[in-house]
């Protein structure tokens, strides 16, 4: 059968995904002067990095001046339970600074303080208050601003296109290979180097606040080609989705809710988050209750709720309420903003300004006006702390030329990410990403790309218009529905064994999966595309699980359910050898630069 023709396209650096990390990884290698592909599954500017509402963790001391880049790096390697990776998260805590003034310089709208300074807000396991926001709207804002600032460069956007294969020659990565979604045509970019930046992986669960787009693309495709995965066990819940109506479950309430002074409450109206606050966070938190209650927005003496522990500590606790029968009707429990007007007089005013799409959310979808009742919340899958592996400073992975940043690669966050430091880790380490995909493409000239390769990437991706088999969508609500049962915020081995033969099946049906039609505008063919990564991911994801023998961040084991030191020593990583079978290694993790030690000792 002759294969469908396709357009080929040539740069120095192609990015696939244009959320915060690939359009600041495309300004990046721009400005360095070579030829730059951006890709992007949908449209520009309509990337999930919008769903981050809260605000740019970034220690600029402007609400506390108590506030450096010391205790951000203590903080964020204390929430990661130190499995993070101690470079990155120096060099995120000492630039994430410099890449918000960028922003706002490149036009950037921030909430002020009364002497014009951005503003930051509190944020679960930061020390001080950190987040430079706008409303709740900051990954809006900063999509927006990397958008007109981009389109300014010298960079080709190919909207609405999937990569479906990278293409390896003589060990370097030599371009990718994938389809327009509209018209189904496809096409070839060749590239000296590649960086991928395509997010996380939410959809393979069925409770997700991800959008439809994290269908865990650039995992699959940097594994697919013998590059390193790194603590795909370390999956965070956000304790706060929506429960109700069941058409929007999992969608995001953003932790600016607490952050701005909103509290939990079970069924009986009792703030249980004061019954468990973990060792490492006693000195931090008010210990009773009369105090918590006088956490007031913005005031720097106040001492922190227990709201704003860790998410993996807060969305366990909720699940704990939820199980033992004091939940909320709809299988939640309660999260109120509305108390604040015991303390300030204009809260509805300062509700809707603060948190501007929470009020219009729930407003819209719910029915409940947040400046007056308290929302239903519970936890939705939310963000893959581990990914592809990569080298601290570059941001390349273990395949040379191939390059990854933002939620697809690992490293900073360890075993559970702090809220905010995922905007600050896309600016911080797209940056990076670009400067280094564009100074490696210098120093290489094009690889040549396999035709064979290319024909098979046709081949395997038509295969669902040849089979007489079910819908990939029923294939792919299983899978959702099995991940959320068995591989979700608790974990035993019993079922994440049942996982991995459920996961069988689901790929033998996966395999003869159908699609009717022809290639243009067919979502049923994207999501046969999509399903093979997320199984392929999904697998990784429970494998790893099942080894890590221990509780870790929002790794939970009920079966292990304390932090065992031994597991502390190392990272799990992951790989496909030759034959395409999984290898996975136990790799030490590096000893701690001493100079970094000393700042978490000084700030414990
Ligand atoms: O809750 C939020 O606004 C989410 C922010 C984040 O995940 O960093």
């Amino acid at each position: 059968m002759a294969l469908p023709e396709f357009e080929t396209f040539e740069y120095d650096v192609i990015i696939i995904g244009a959320g915060g990390a690939g359009l600041r990884a495309a300004v990046e290698a721009a400005n360095a002067d070579v030829s730059v592909g951006l890709i992007c599954k949908s449209l520009l500017g309509k990337a999930h990095t919008v769903m981050a509402e809260g605000g740019i963790a970034a220690a600029m001391a402007n609400s506390d001046e108590r506030d450096n880049w010391k205790v951000h790096f203590a903080d964020t390697m204390r929430g990661g339970q130190y499995m993070n990776n101690w470079r990155m998260a120096e060099l995120h805590a000492k630039e994430a600074p410099m890449r918000v003034h960028e922003l706002e310089a490149w036009g950037a709208l921030f909430d002020r303080t009364t002497d014009g300074r951005i503003m930051q807000r509190n944020f679960g396991g930061h020390r001080y208050p950190r987040l430079a926001h706008v409303g709740d709207r900051t990954g809006l804002e900063m999509i927006r601003t990397l958008q007109d600032h981009s389109i300014h460069q010298q960079i080709d956007v190919h909207m609405e296109c999937t990569i479906t294969t990278l293409l390896k020659s003589d060990g370097r990565v030599v371009g990718a290979f994938g389809y327009e979604r509209e018209r189904g045509r496809f096409r070839l970019f060749k590239a000296k180097a590649v960086v991928l930046a395509t997010g996380g992986v939410g959809r393979a669960y069925k409770i997700t606040s991800n959008s439809w787009e994290y269908t865990a693309d650039g995992q699959a495709l940097a594994f697919n080609i013998g590059a390193e995965l790194k603590d795909m066990e370390f999956l965070q819940f956000h304790p706060t989705g929506m429960v109700w109506p069941p058409s929007v479950r999992g969608i995001l309430v953003t932790e600016s809710v607490r952050g701005e002074g909103g509290v939990l409450l079970n069924k009986d109206k009792k703030r249980f988050m004061f019954d468990d606050i973990p060792e490492l966070y006693k000195t931090q938190t008010a210990d009773n209750e009369e105090e918590g209650w006088r956490y007031v927005t913005g005031d720097p003496n106040a001492k922190r709720p227990p709201e704003l522990l860790t998410r993996d500590h807060v969305a366990r606790c909720i699940t704990r309420e939820i199980r033992e029968g004091r939940g909320s009707p709809h299988g939640g429990v309660y999260l109120d903003i509305a108390w604040i007007k015991e303390k300030l007089s204009n809260s509805d005013e300062h509700i809707r300004k603060k948190l501007p799409s929470m009020y219009h959310q729930f407003k819209q979808l719910a029915g409940i006006d947040i400046t007056k009742e308290a929302m239903e919340v519970g936890p939705t899958t939310h963000y893959m702390m581990g990914g592809i592996n990569v080298d601290a400073d570059s941001q390349m992975a273990t395949v040379p030329g191939l390059f990854a940043a933002g939620e697809c690669a690992a490293g900073l966050h360890g075993a559970n990410r702090l809220g905010g430091n995922s905007l600050s880790d896309l600016l911080v380490f797209g940056k990076r990403a670009g400067e280094y995909a564009a100074k490696f493409a210098r120093d290489h000239s094009h690889g040549d790309v396999d035709n064979d390769a290319v024909q098979k990437a046709i081949e395997q991706t038509l295969i669902p218009f040849g089979n007489t088999g079910e819908s990939p969508f029923h294939v792919q609500h299983d899978l959702q529905d099995m991940m959320q049962r068995l591989v979700g915020i608790t974990r035993t081995e019993g079922e994440m064994q049942q996982a991995l033969v459920e996961l069988g099946r689901l790929d033998e049906r996966a395999k003869s999966v159908s699609v009717t039609g022809h290639r243009e505008y067919n979502p049923a063919w994207h999501t046969s595309v999509d399903l093979l990564n997320l199984l392929n991911i999904s697998r990784i994801i429970a494998t790893c699980a099942i080894e890590r023998k221990e509780s870790r961040g929002a790794h939970f084991r009920e079966d292990y359910s304390q932090k065992d030191a031994e597991y502390g020593k190392f990272n799990l990583v992951v790989r496909k050898d030759e034959s395409g079978n999984m290898i996975m290694e136990r790799r030490p993790v590096q000893p701690m630069r001493s100079d970094l030690q000393e700042i978490i000792e000084s700030q414990r």
